[in-house]
């Protein structure tokens, strides 16, 4: 993490280095090159300068894997994005170069074709700006911009395939920004959607009594006056893709340490906001949160029915959800939470972590 950034002003930001308005024909490149399964939908946010590209993938690729990108020679992107465990390293908060201990949990890569903002605190506003953080942080690959070009263009390997990939780039491929580049490209093809979830909304199966309790307890509010019973998870980790490109404070602490994205806006209501993630292949990335605080999704559970503290940001979402009239806690049921969890379960996508 690096903390000299000018931070946008608001939870909901317009950015200008995504784009998601694309003409006819750009769109049925992206789809064909990137195979994006229809059920997700066409919110592509990418920018317009580096739409999907085979030549810029496969050196994004080469890239992502390469410890070479580091001071040191040890360290790649996929030291801590590890593809096995749905691209996390399974520690609490990540270990950086020569072992220093980071402040965040290493978050998982999946489906950001679709996401607009990027890390706990959603700092960046597109996977391009994203890339170079991790790259200049000196704990982490601690390179400058020119070290690291001057390093790249020395490896006959990567002399062609900049060639091939930035073809028609002014400067022959060389900048950092290229890097960024085909680093963002091959993340976007990073996409899940075969997981038994997946296959259950695609019609190919039908879901057991317990799996369909399972997802209509994820995606409903409760309405505990009309008997509607609901784990609210789905405010925050909805649609298909189980994100919304939403920030909340989800009721971790009373006083936060970390205050997420009331870090950079200096405002009381954001304080211990970060980016709800994704929820795909959540078995596989223990331990959760930003911090990695909880070991298993069981005491995930416990967190959002009895655990909640309140503070001045904690999110009216959570407030208000409950599926007892007049309670203060969202009272699940010990088995509507196992269902919930079984849910979570069929996010699973051996598919994509075997890619
Ligand atoms: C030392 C471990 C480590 C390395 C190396 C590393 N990352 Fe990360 N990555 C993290 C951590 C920790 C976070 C969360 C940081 C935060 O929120 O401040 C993160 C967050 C991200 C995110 C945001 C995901 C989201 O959903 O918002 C992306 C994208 C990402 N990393 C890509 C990369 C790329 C590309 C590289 C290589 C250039 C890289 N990372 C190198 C640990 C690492
Ligand atoms: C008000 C919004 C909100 C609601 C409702 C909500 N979450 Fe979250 N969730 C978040 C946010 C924000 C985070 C990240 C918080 C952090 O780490 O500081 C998160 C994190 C998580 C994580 C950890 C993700 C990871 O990669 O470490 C899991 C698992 C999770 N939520 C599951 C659930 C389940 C299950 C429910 C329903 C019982 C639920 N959430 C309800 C906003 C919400």
């Amino acid at each position: 993490m690096d903390k000299n950034i000018t931070k946008k002003t608001e939870t909901e930001n317009n950015n200008t280095n995504n784009n998601k308005n694309f003409s006819k024909k750009e769109l049925k490149n992206i789809q064909n090159i990137l195979k994006t399964p229809p059920h997700f939908g066409e919110n592509f946010y990418i920018p317009k300068d580096n739409l999907p590209d085979a030549d810029v993938i496969a050196l994004g690729k080469q890239l992502f894997f390469d410890v070479r990108l580091s001071s040191n020679d040890k360290m790649s992107c996929a030291s801590c994005h590890q593809p096995q465990k749905a691209f996390t390293d399974g520690l609490p908060t990540a270990k950086g170069l020569d072992g220093a201990i980071l402040p965040r949990n290493t978050m998982s890569l999946v489906n950001l074709l679709w996401q607009k903002q990027f890390f706990w605190d959603a700092r960046a506003n597109s996977l391009e700006e994203q890339a170079l953080h991790p790259l200049e942080n000196p704990l982490e690959m601690n390179m400058t911009k020119e070290n690291l070009v001057k390093k790249l263009k020395n490896i006959p390997e990567y002399v062609t395939l900049f060639k091939n990939a930035f073809k028609n780039s002014p400067f022959g491929g060389w900048g950092a920004l290229d890097i960024a580049k085909a680093l963002a490209q091959y993340q976007r093809t990073l996409i899940s959607a075969g997981s038994k979830y997946d296959q259950i909304v695609q019609g190919k199966i039908t879901p057991t009594e317990e799996e369909q309790r399972g997802i209509q307890l994820f995606f409903t509010h409760p309405i505990a006056s009309a008997g509607i019973r609901g784990g609210n998870c789905g405010d925050c980790h909805g649609s298909h893709l189980t994100q919304l490109n939403t920030l909340h404070n989800n009721g971790l602490d009373g006083n936060y340490k970390d205050l997420g994205v009331g870090f950079f806006t200096k405002k009381p209501m954001d304080i211990g906001k970060m980016k709800a993630p994704s929820l795909r292949n959540i078995a596989l990335t223990a331990p959760y949160m930003h911090d990695g605080r909880f070991k298993s999704l069981e005491e995930v559970l416990d967190h959002y029915n009895e655990h909640i503290k309140p503070s001045l940001a904690l999110d009216p979402l959570i407030i208000e959800a409950t599926n007892e009239i007049d309670a203060t806690s969202l009272k699940l049921t010990p088995q509507e939470k196992k269902d919930i969890i079984l849910f979570l379960k069929m996010l699973t996508d051996s598919s994509f972590v075997n890619k």
